[in-house]
């Protein structure tokens, strides 16, 4: 802790950030070393702590913050591809083997967290650059799949490769933030449209032999206001009939996968399913009772996900007649804040 005194002679004497954070570094300790001290010098001249008649203070204090802000341009790693540089910026989430984070510019970039995975973020590039292909000629299912606008390809020994995505940050919850804003469950109607795109675009991804292979809550993006649906988190994906190249310890696969059999899109019929009981309220007898009959053990008892879209709709009009739209917001979101 510092005092207002000690703040106020340490900033004012600085002349470049390196006199107040140290030299560029993007050794992770001595960065977060920077960001300790940022933080503590903040807090003691933050407007809101000395007062609104400490002019001084308040000057000192957007001072830090802009030798702050210049010394970690100076320390972003940049990532470079053939045709591209992206400048690291704020982390955005936390993936199962990958970092997103935001960059300078529009784009997002997937950094795998251990080179020796760099093979999952080869899978996801062939997987996404087929989809592509695919929704050229069906641009109709262009938004339910991220977009790859950039790799690192090939990368030396050791380093880490990383993808360039089209961003899918305003507006945009996980399945897994949602199950946490609704510890209850969600009411049918609200799942009704997740499911219904979510069947899309599995059913899409399947008729080009194509296993997405971790349908889970943290892989399903959903933008409440517009009613989006975008399936991400495509590198496990291996065309039907291969094994999958790895799994995560956080998913409940079904059997075919536990044994270690080859994959199919039944695979990810049972996936989805499952994820449709773990969203669903309780009480939503029908639906459950639908997602169940969706995971049978035995993959080849299970129903196609392309005929699946018009049996969900058959009981969606059975149980709540013609569709109409229902908004849907987060419980914060509608708050206002
Ligand atoms: N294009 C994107 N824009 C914004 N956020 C994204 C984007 N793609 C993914 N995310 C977010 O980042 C998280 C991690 O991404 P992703 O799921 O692709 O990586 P992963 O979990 O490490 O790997 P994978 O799921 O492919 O095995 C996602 O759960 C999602 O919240
Ligand atoms: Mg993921």
């Amino acid at each position: 802790m510092f005092t207002r005194q000690e703040a106020l002679d340490q900033v004012e004497r600085a002349t470049s950030p390196t006199d107040l954070f140290g030299p560029p570094t993007t050794d992770a300790d001595l960065r977060k070393e920077a960001q300790r001290r940022y933080r503590g010098l903040a807090a003691v001249l933050h407007p809101d702590v000395v007062g609104p008649a400490d002019v001084r203070a308040h000057a000192a204090s957007a001072e830090l913050t802009r030798l702050h802000h210049e010394w970690r341009q100076a320390t972003s790693v940049e990532l470079r591809t053939a045709t591209g540089t992206y400048r690291v910026g704020a982390p955005h989430a936390v993936g199962s083997v990958a970092n997103v984070y935001r960059t300078d510019g529009p784009r997002v970039v997937k950094v795998v967290r251990n080179a020796a995975l760099n093979p999952l973020l080869h899978a996801e590039w062939q997987a996404l650059r087929e989809l592509r292909k695919f929704t050229n000629r069906e641009p109709w299912l262009r938004p339910y799949y991220p977009r790859i606008t950039d790799c690192s390809g090939d990368v030396a020994r050791g380093d880490r490769a990383f993808t360039v995505l089209e961003p899918l940050v305003d507006g945009f919850v996980t399945l897994a933030e949602v199950k946490r804003a609704f510890p209850n469950g969600l009411d049918g109607r609200d799942y009704a449209w997740m499911h219904r795109r979510l069947l899309r675009a599995v059913a899409g991804a399947h008729r080009i032999g194509l296993v997405h292979g971790a349908i889970s809550a943290d892989n399903v993006l959903i933008h409440p206001e517009q009613h989006g649906v975008v399936l991400v988190g495509w590198s496990f994906a291996v065309e039907t009939g291969q094994r999958l190249l790895a799994t995560s310890k956080a998913i409940d696969y079904p059997p075919e996968v536990r044994d270690g059999s080859p994959v199919t899109t039944a695979t990810d019929v049972h996936m989805a399913h499952a994820l449709m009981l773990e969203l669903l309220g309780r009480d939503e007898t029908r639906q459950r009772a639908f997602a169940t009959g969706c995971m049978q053990d035995n993959p080849t008892r299970r129903p196609d996900a392309v005929d699946l879209m018009g049996e969900y709709d058959e009981l969606l009009d059975e149980l709540h007649g013609a569709r109409v739209f229902r908004p849907f917001a987060l419980p914060h979101l509608k708050a206002g804040a």
